[in-house]
């Protein structure tokens, strides 16, 4: 069976984060794959310790609770990444997980472990889903390297509300139809 590994970096159990990969997480089961949910919150990791083991090993040498993670990516076949937007950017524990995974690229970055369909989810405050555009699209960049093929990004608004995604239903059914095409 395919396995979609899905990532939460908000630390709100029942935020929009939450709401949008939970519905994620039901299109990748209704489409017949299998869901490895990880909340980067409750699990305990270091940051990269730029050691550079992984330039001429295929693994992070860092044994801790990302180190299972980092695995299910390895063998997955799609990889959601969900985060809030903490300072115009990712939540740090998404950052510390991105530095991590610099394993699954080789030393010419190109993709280690082949191609994965990816979908990006972030909530944010402000109000303009195009607000961050920008940034979204170069933190994007660096996925080809990492095997990451984007199929779909989908921002969350108004996200200080932590009911703002439960009461938006197209965005719910973008989440829900983007799981299913991960699964696939
Ligand atoms: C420390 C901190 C920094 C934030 N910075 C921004 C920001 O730069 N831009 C923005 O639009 N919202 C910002 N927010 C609001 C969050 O994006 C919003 O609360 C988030 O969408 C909540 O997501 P969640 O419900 O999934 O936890 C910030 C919130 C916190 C706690």
């Amino acid at each position: 069976m395919k396995e979609i590994v899905i990532i939460n970096g908000s630390p709100r159990r029942d935020g929009n984060t939450s709401t949008l990969l939970n519905a994620v997480a039901r299109g990748v089961e209704d489409g017949g794959a299998a869901v490895q949910f990880y909340t980067l919150f409750k699990m305990k990791y270091m940051a990269c310790q730029g050691c550079f083991h992984c330039r001429i090993n295929d693994d992070c040498i860092i044994r801790d609770g990302l180190h299972e993670l980092l695995q299910s990516i390895k063998a997955a076949h799609g990889v959601v990444v969900g985060s809030p937007v903490y300072m115009m950017q990712m939540t740090g524990p998404v950052k510390n997980m991105y530095d991590r995974i610099f394993a699954l690229t080789d030393s010419d970055y190109n993709p280690r472990f082949g191609t994965k369909k990816t979908l990006t989810v972030y909530s944010q405050g402000y109000d303009d889903p195009h607000m961050f555009e920008s940034y979204f699209e170069y933190t994007a960049a660096m996925f080809p390297a990492l095997g990451f093929n984007l199929i779909d990004n989908i921002v969350s608004t108004n996200g200080n509300d932590p009911e703002s995604a439960e009461r938006n239903a197209q965005l719910k059914i973008r989440a829900y139809e983007a799981g299913k095409k991960l699964a696939f």
